[in-house]
């Protein structure tokens, strides 16, 4: 006999009977925690475009993971705010970088905390492109065979440091069988690949230029990131990905591509993970602040509504207040 509607109905009416026919859980060990290293000692530097983020040093960075392990957070994103910068973003392959640095006192202090790499170069190079420039035509494009040889370098390197996952966070062709096979070659075979895999071009990664401290000195990225009308373009981007070896793969932003997260994790059924962006964050915290929402409820109900979409691991600035508030109840 089929369930009543009506029933269903009424066992919606208290908290506890809600609770039962939840058919989604969101808890901490769905969240990762992205965090912005910058050399230094005792650094807290706030992101003025995302509330409550700061650029911080590793001291500070180690306290961080410490609240991590404790609020269960399985793991945190990394990225370097680099001392210096050059056209091809050669610090980002130094053993002795900011990330590598950051990644074995990590690893030293907590080793059961899962660290993430975002591999990139914008963060690296004086033009504040994702890779290589050359000069065609009179103006200028990112080389991609020259920049893929240089993530390799880098993934490499953070690999060595101990990084248990790799993320390519470009979108240059070939870059996830190139870096597996680098990994593998170099002997690390156990590191994981998260590939960005369906990154899309988005307005929703502006405050992230000040955190990162990467806006391209001219130009944009759309040359490289996928057209936000794309849908059958983003499952294609994946299924590549996955053929080259991506052992986890992404979408992003997250909140505005709920269809796409939805469909690759039904098409393929890999562990799939989800970015919420600098932007959405941010327009959470702005109209908080404004008193037009409430900050706790939109947070979680944001990241809930990710994890009914079909992602296994959301990263999220939010991540250690939803842990935080997950354990209020
Ligand atoms: C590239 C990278 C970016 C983000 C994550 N990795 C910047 C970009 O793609 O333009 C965006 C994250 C965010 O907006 O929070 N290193």
């Amino acid at each position: 006999m089929a369930f009543p509607q009506h029933r269903m109905r009424r066992l919606r009416r208290t908290p506890q009977l809600r609770r039962v026919v939840r058919e989604t859980h969101l808890t901490p060990a769905d969240l990762a925690w992205p965090m912005f290293v910058r050399p230094g000692n005792g650094i807290r530097k706030p992101i003025t475009s995302m509330p409550g983020q700061n650029q911080v040093s590793i001291d500070v960075l180690l306290e961080q993971c410490q609240q991590a392990v404790e609020l269960g957070l399985p793991a945190v994103l990394l990225f370097g705010i680099p001392e210096t910068k050059d056209a091809v973003g050669s610090s980002s392959w130094d053993d002795e970088g900011i990330v590598q640095q950051a990644v074995r006192c990590i690893k030293g202090r907590f080793a059961d905390l899962i660290v993430i790499t975002d591999v990139c170069f914008c963060e690296y190079t004086d033009h504040g492109h994702c890779g290589v420039l050359r000069e065609r035509h009179g103006s200028f494009e990112v080389d991609n065979d020259a920049t893929v040889a240089n993530l390799v370098k880098q993934a490499v390197s953070h690999a060595r440091s101990g990084a248990d996952i790799i993320a390519p966070s470009d979108m240059m062709d070939g870059r996830i069988g190139a870096v597996r096979q680098g990994l593998d070659q170099a002997g690390f075979e156990q590191a994981a690949i998260m590939a960005y895999s369906a990154k899309f071009s988005s307005g929703f990664y502006g405050p992230f230029r000040e955190a990162a401290e990467n806006p391209p000195k001219f130009g944009d990225r759309k040359g490289y990131q996928m057209d936000p009308a794309n849908a059958d373009e983003a499952l294609r981007e994946v299924a590549l990905d996955i053929e080259e070896g991506a052992d986890i793969v992404m979408v992003k932003p997250a909140a505005n591509y709920l269809d796409i997260l939805w469909r690759v994790k039904e098409r393929f059924g890999l562990p799939t993970a989800a970015y919420h962006v600098s932007g959405e964050y941010s327009m959470i915290k702005a109209a908080a602040a404004n008193g037009w929402i409430d900050e706790k409820t939109c947070a979680l109900e944001t990241t809930l509504a990710i994890k009914r979409a079909g992602a296994d691991l959301v990263l999220t600035y939010y991540a250690p207040n939803l842990a935080r508030w997950l354990k209020e109840g």
